[in-house]
């Protein structure tokens, strides 16, 4: 069955882009992926202006139009959208990967001052400009699996100087690629050296200081916290989500990643746009994340990287009809991929996702817990039209290969990348 034709921005002036002949997956309506076959999109300023079948479509604009790619049956999608990373850091824990495969654990290493404080390190003693070279690479390797759309977040920093250092490469970042970035403020990630022993008095810090002043810089739309045993407190997360809500910011939370302290139902109840990981997640918790609904991130990459065994209750998710995103995760410590692929491919085996959930989870998903589900994430008349051509023709491919990388060409914004 054929989804219908969409075509609700219609105007008197031609399109500039038309691709046609493609396998589309919309993500859109009920059908399996959306899927289109035969189908073409038209696009104007950015903007796609008409979806349906290549047989339907209007002989005047087709021939008025500048840019017409033949998509040779080749399955077009959304562009795709990583929308939790950390991918702004210097330095690597190759050696904390040796000691954990003789037996340390990622939070052993973190208790010893290593693990996140060990990035915080490199991350503070990297000049802005090395940090800006030593990330370029990993959102390079992003961009060229069609990713169009990602979250970086800070708190590899963890003092004035350093966070606003680390957002502000996530700007330069922004202005230098083809590519929509959303800064993400994390400076409660981990209790810095300088308050050892006062995680009370950093939180009072990163409320009435560093929030305030992200907020007045524009550096950051969201704010994030880790609610574990090694991060904050039930209350100390919650005491950075509400001022954060109170400064305007939108919110995430890292919860229930090693062990389950309510952090995931306390950010839903705030109306976080996501809360992730969710390893240890209790399936009375998820009544909470219904009202937004609150996004569950999933992070194949880090659930494999710690050797985990407790799975995210996924079954009580998708019951719940809770939005199920995935995404890398890149950071040197629980996930140093740069391959949002490889993790559809982890999503499906690890977390039994379908291979269409595991599209949606980098599409459609992933704009909510962005907050930009209505511009992002489908191929639809008045979305962005940013879309990738893929080398196979069925979307299940994409999660089926295992570090395959069959991105052909790449939209952005109406212009190819
Ligand atoms: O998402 N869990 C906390 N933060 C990161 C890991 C950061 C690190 O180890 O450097 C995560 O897994
Ligand atoms: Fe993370």
């Amino acid at each position: 069955m054929q989804p219908e034709t969409h075509n609700n921005h219609q105007s008197n002036t031609p399109w500039d882009t038309l691709w046609f002949n493609a396998n589309l997956a919309t993500m859109e309506g009920d059908t399996p992926y959306g899927l289109i076959q035969d189908a073409a999109v038209g696009i104007k300023d950015g903007v796609i202006q008409w979806v349906g079948r290549t047989v339907d479509l209007d002989d005047h604009e087709r021939n008025q139009c500048q840019n017409t790619l033949d998509c040779a049956g080749k399955l077009v999608t959304p562009g795709l959208i990583d929308c939790h990373t950390h991918l702004v850091y210097a330095g690597t824990r190759a050696d904390e990967f040796e000691q954990r495969l003789s037996g340390a654990s990622y939070a052993d290493i973190a208790k010893k001052g290593g693990g996140i404080m060990s990035t915080v390190k490199a991350t503070r003693a990297a000049s802005e400009q090395t940090l800006l070279d030593e990330s370029c690479p990993r959102l390079h390797a992003l961009m060229s699996e069609g990713v169009t759309t990602i979250e970086i977040k800070s708190g590899y920093g963890l003092d004035r100087d350093n966070e606003l250092k680390m957002l502000r490469v996530i700007k330069t970042l922004s202005q230098q690629n083809p590519i929509e970035i959303h800064s993400t403020c994390l400076g409660a990630h981990a209790v810095p050296p300088q308050y050892q022993g006062n995680a009370d008095g950093y939180v009072d810090w990163v409320v009435n200081h560093l929030l305030p002043e992200v907020a007045q810089s524009r550096l950051a739309t969201a704010v994030d916290a880790f609610c574990e045993g090694i991060g904050f407190s039930l209350d100390q997360t919650q005491r950075v989500l509400t001022a954060a809500l109170d400064l305007g910011f939108q919110l995430k939370c890292h919860a229930e990643q090693l062990s389950n302290l309510g952090g995931a139902a306390m950010a839903g109840k705030l109306g976080a746009l996501s809360v992730d990981h969710l390893e240890y997640l209790v399936p009375e918790d998820i009544a909470h994340l219904k009202s937004r609904p609150t996004t569950a991130v999933v992070l194949p990459g880090a659930f494999y990287f710690l050797r985990e065994t407790q799975l995210p209750p996924i079954d009580a998710l998708r019951d719940a009809g809770i939005p199920i995103a995935i995404a890398t995760d890149c950071n040197p410590g629980s996930s140093p991929t740069q391959s949002l692929l490889l993790m559809l491919n982890m999503a499906c085996t690890f977390f039994a996702l379908t291979p269409e959930e595991a599209l949606s989870g980098v599409t459609k998903h992933a704009a909510h817990a962005l907050g930009i589900e209505s511009t992002h994430g489908t191929l639809r008349p008045g979305k962005v039209a940013n879309m990738v051509q893929w080398t196979v023709r069925h979307p299940a491919e994409l999660s089926y290969q295992i570090a395959a990388n069959p991105c052909e060409r790449v939209l952005f914004q109406g212009q190819l990348r």
